[in-house]
C-alpha cells in the first residue's frame, strides 16, 4: 500500500513538473505575442486554468504532457522562445498563417517528436536551419510563404520518414542538394515560386512520388527523362520555368496515374509527343507559351477525362 502511494507520489510529482515546463514553454511564447487583434490567446493563455485547456493546445493523456500546438489563422505576431524547445512531448507544432518573424531558435532541435512541422504563411527569414535534420520523426514539412533564403542544406534530408515536404514561396535558390535523394519515401515534394536554377535530378529515383511541383522557379536546359519514369507521378508541375528541350515521344509509358502536366511558360520544343493519348488518366495538359511546332495529334481527342487543354502559343498546327 505504502510502495504504490509513494509510487503516485513520485508519478504525479514527475508529470506536474513535466506539464509546468510546457506551461512556462507556451507563458514564454505568449510574452513574445506583440500582436493578437484577434484575443486569441492573450487572456486564453491564463495560469488559472490547466494547460490543457488552453486554446490551439491538446495533451497527450497517456503522459500529461503538451503534444499538439496548432495556433493557425490566430492572427498573431511575434517571435519564437527557445524555451519552445522544452516542450518535448510535441508531435505536431503549427503556426500557420500568422505573422511571426525572425529566425527559428535552434533549441526546437530538441523536439525530437515531431511528426508535423508547419511554419507556413508567416515572415521567417535567413537560411533552412540545419537542425531540421535531426527530427528523425518528421512526415511532414512544411516552410512555404516565408523569406527564407540560400540554398537548402543538405542535412535537412537526413530526415528519411518524410513524406510531404513544401518549400514553395520563399527564396531558396542554388541547386538542390544530391542528397535529396535521400527521401525515398517522399510522396509529395513542392518547391515553386523559388529561384532554383538546376533540375534535382536525384528525383527521378523516387518510386512513391505523387506530386512535382517546381512551377515558377528558374530551371534551365532538360527534364531528366528519369523522371518520366517516376510511375507514382500523379501532378507535374514544371510551369513559369525556362526548360528548353523536347518532350519524349513515348513520355506516358511509365506514368499511369499522371492526371496533371503542367508545361506552360517555358521553351520546350519540338514536335508535341504522339503517344499523349496513353495518358488516359489526364486531367490537365497545359503547354501553352512555349515553342512546339508541329501537327496536333487527333488522338489526344480520346482523353476522355481531360478537363482543361491548353496549347495556345506555340507553333503548332491542326
Ligand atoms: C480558452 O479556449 C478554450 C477553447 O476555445 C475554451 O474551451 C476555454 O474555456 C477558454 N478558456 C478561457 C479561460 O477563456
Ligand atoms: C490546425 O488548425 C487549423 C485552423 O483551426 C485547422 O484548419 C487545421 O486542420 C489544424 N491542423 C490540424 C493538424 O489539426
Ligand atoms: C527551458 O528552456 C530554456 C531555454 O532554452 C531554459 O533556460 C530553461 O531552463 C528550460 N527549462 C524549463 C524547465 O523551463
Ligand atoms: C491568412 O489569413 C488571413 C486572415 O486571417 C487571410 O486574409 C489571408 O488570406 C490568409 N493568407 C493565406 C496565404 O492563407
Ligand atoms: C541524422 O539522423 C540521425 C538519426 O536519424 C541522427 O542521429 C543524426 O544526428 C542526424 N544528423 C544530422 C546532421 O542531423
Ligand atoms: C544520404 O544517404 C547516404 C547513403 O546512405 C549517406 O551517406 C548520407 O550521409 C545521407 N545524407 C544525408 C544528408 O542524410
Ligand atoms: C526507365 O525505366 C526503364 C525500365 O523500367 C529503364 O530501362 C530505363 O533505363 C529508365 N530510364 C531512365 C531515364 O531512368
Ligand atoms: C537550351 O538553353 C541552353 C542555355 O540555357 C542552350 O545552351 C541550349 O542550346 C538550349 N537548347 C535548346 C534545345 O534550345
Ligand atoms: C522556336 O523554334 C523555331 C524552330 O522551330 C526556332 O527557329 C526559334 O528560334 C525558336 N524560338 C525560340 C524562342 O526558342
Ligand atoms: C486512343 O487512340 C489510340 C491511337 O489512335 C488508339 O490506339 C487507342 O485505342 C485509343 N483509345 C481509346 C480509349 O479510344
Amino acid at each position: 500500500m505504502e510502495r504504490i502511494t509513494w509510487f503516485f507520489l513520485v508519478y504525479c510529482c514527475c508529470c506536474v513538473a513535466s506539464l509546468s515546463t510546457d506551461e512556462s514553454g507556451l507563458l514564454a511564447l505568449k510574452a513574445r505575442i506583440t500582436s493578437d487583434p484577434q484575443n486569441m490567446i492573450l487572456t486564453n493563455w491564463s495560469t488559472t486554468t490547466p494547460v490543457c485547456n488552453w486554446v490551439g493546445v491538446t495533451c497527450a493523456s497517456r503522459h500529461l504532457r503538451v503534444a499538439v500546438l496548432n495556433i493557425s489563422y490566430f492572427g498573431l505576431t511575434g517571435t519564437i522562445p527557445p524555451e519552445l524547445g522544452n516542450l518535448t512531448f510535441l508531435v505536431e507544432l503549427q503556426l500557420t498563417n500568422n505573422s511571426f518573424s525572425g529566425t527559428l531558435p535552434v533549441e526546437l532541435a530538441h523536439l525530437h517528436r515531431l511528426k508535423l512541422v508547419s511554419f507556413g504563411y508567416n515572415n521567417f527569414k535567413g537560411e533552412i536551419p540545419s537542425w531540421f535534420g535531426s527530427l528523425s520523426k518528421l512526415e511532414t514539412f512544411n516552410l512555404f510563404g516565408n523569406q527564407f533564403s540560400g540554398s537548402i542544406p543538405a542535412a535537412v534530408f537526413n530526415v528519411s520518414a518524410l513524406q510531404v515536404m513544401d518549400l514553395s514561396y520563399n527564396q531558396l535558390s542554388g541547386s538542390t542538394p544530391r542528397a535529396i535523394g535521400n527521401l525515398t519515401i517522399l510522396k509529395e515534394l513542392y518547391l515553386s515560386y523559388n529561384n532554383f536554377e538546376e533540375f534535382p535530378t536525384e528525383i527521378g529515383t523516387f518510386d512513391q512520388l505523387e506530386m512535382l511541383d517546381l512551377e515558377f522557379n528558374s530551371l534551365k536546359g532538360h527534364v531528366p527523362l528519369s523522371v518520366f519514369n517516376m510511375s507514382s507521378l500523379i501532378t507535374l508541375g514544371l510551369t513559369g520555368n525556362s526548360l528548353n528541350s523536347s518532350l519524349p515521344d513515348n513520355i506516358c509509358q511509365h506514368l499511369p496515374f499522371i492526371q496533371g502536366f503542367y508545361f506552360s511558360r517555358n521553351q520546350f520544343n519540338g514536335a508535341l509527343p504522339s503517344q499523349l493519348w496513353q495518358c488516359q488518366q489526364l486531367l490537365v495538359l497545359s503547354l501553352s507559351r512555349n515553342n512546339f511546332s508541329g501537327t496536333i495529334p487527333r488522338n489526344i481527342g480520346n482523353l476522355t477525362h481531360l478537363q482543361l487543354l491548353e496549347l495556345g502559343f506555340n507553333n503548332c498546327t491542326v
